[in-house]
């Protein structure tokens, strides 16, 4: 059901409040004085230890899924001091690649049942890690075949291309970097920022929304572009595969997500006053990394969209003339939740204003015609 919007992706766009919300309810506990105190997560509590004691830990997923876990990585990285290493599902199954025991490998997957995930998995398995699944849907092919896991409660997904369960992804798995932590002295102070941003979050996805009409605008002057680029780093380089994931897949416009630290090492040359690219420049430790970015850009002429935090205009745009989008800023590592929304909704409308389907790419008629 629709209810009053006209397709399912902008339904399940807008309601990212609620549905992250949904995904925390009852895992984060508050302290004696009513603050936020330490995560919940009833699948893991039992594994917490073993997943501890794990030399590696593996994310494993296809699409957007395996780029809410490039998001997640960092958290991850920095509360658990494990090395979080990626796997595209399928990459990871041709190469065969090394598996061991003592690994930790955690299955990514909105459906549960993405064939080259189920592969993986059962590759995983055979070579002995433990198993974890992040899963929206409940007795899924992945919720059951792996040892335990945490199901992101989004609600159902009906659109193709996936918006709320990326961002309820993130929430989890920042969630899931929570509890492997524990409550040590030394991370305290981090891991409190990290849970009062959590519960602030849906306030704060419900403010970014509101640029839902500015998005339609820039939508309509893209609207004839052969190609996006989108740059991105540290917690938002997943934010730049995501936003150009999404109009690729949706807005049939050719799109590439890329590392602002690799620009230098081939992209530069695309760079013309002709080529859209947009810069997501929100502050965060890589801010200035990223101002020197957006100079580069500038100096050869290009035609910059910067995504940057409330109030950061002037110190991103040269010269007053970069097109601005500015969001809410909230913890660096729950930052890839707010700043994809922009991004979700201009591939929404793009795809409007280009007259094609929303909620069923072409490809899957096309995947016909070609088999
Ligand atoms: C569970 C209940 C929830 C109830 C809550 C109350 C279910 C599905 N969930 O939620 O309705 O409100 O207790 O305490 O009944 N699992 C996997 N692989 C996955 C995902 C999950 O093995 O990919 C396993 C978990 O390890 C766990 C079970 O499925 O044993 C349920 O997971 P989850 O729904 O995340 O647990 P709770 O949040 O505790
Ligand atoms: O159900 P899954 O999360 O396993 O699906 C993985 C991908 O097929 C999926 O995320 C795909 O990339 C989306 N349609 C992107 O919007």
């Amino acid at each position: 059901n629709k209810g009053s919007y006209e397709h399912y992706m902008q339904k399940e766009i807008h309601e990212q409040p609620e549905s992250l919300k949904t995904t925390m309810r009852g895992r984060l506990i508050r302290g004696g004085s009513c603050k936020a105190k330490s995560v919940l997560l009833g699948g893991l509590k039992d594994h917490l230890k073993t997943i501890r004691r794990s030399r590696r830990i593996v994310f494993i997923g296809c699409g957007t899924s395996y780029n809410a876990a490039l998001a997640a990585r960092p958290i991850l990285e920095e509360l658990s001091g494990i090395p979080v290493t990626m796997e595209i599902a399928s990459d990871l199954v041709d190469r065969q690649g090394p598996i061991y025991r003592e690994d930790t490998a955690v299955f990514v997957s909105q459906s549960g049942e993405t064939a080259d995930t189920l592969q993986a998995l059962q590759y995983a398995s055979e070579n002995g890690a433990l198993c974890v699944g992040i899963t929206n849907t409940v007795g899924s092919a992945i919720a059951r075949n792996t040892h335990c896991g945490v199901h992101i409660n989004a609600g159902a997904e009906i659109g193709v291309a996936s918006t709320k369960a990326y961002t309820s992804q993130i929430v989890v798995m920042a969630m899931v970097s929570l509890a492997i932590a524990g409550d040590t002295i030394s991370n305290q102070e981090r891991r409190d920022a990290v849970i009062d941003g959590l519960y602030d979050l849906p306030n704060k996805v419900r403010d970014v929304l509101e640029l839902d009409q500015e998005m339609k605008e820039l939508a309509k002057l893209l609207i004839a572009e052969q190609s996006l680029l989108v740059f991105g780093r540290g917690y938002n380089y997943a934010t730049a595969l995501e936003g150009a994931l999404k109009v690729k897949e949706v807005a049939l416009m050719h799109s590439e997500g890329m590392l602002a630290g690799e620009m230098k090492h081939g992209p530069l040359a695309l760079v013309d006053e002709n080529l859209p690219i947009v810069v997501i420049a929100t502050r965060d430790a890589c801010f200035s990394k990223q101002q020197s970015v957006i100079q580069q850009l500038h100096a050869r002429k290009g035609r910059l969209i910067v995504i940057c935090s409330k109030g950061d205009a002037a110190s991103v745009s040269p010269g007053g003339l970069c097109r601005i989008i500015e969001v809410p800023q909230v913890v660096d590592c729950l930052q890839p939740v707010i700043n994809i929304v922009p991004l979700q909704l201009l591939a929404y409308h793009l795809t409007v204003l280009r007259g094609y389907n929303v909620d069923q790419p072409r490809n899957l008629a096309k995947r016909e015609l070609l088999n």
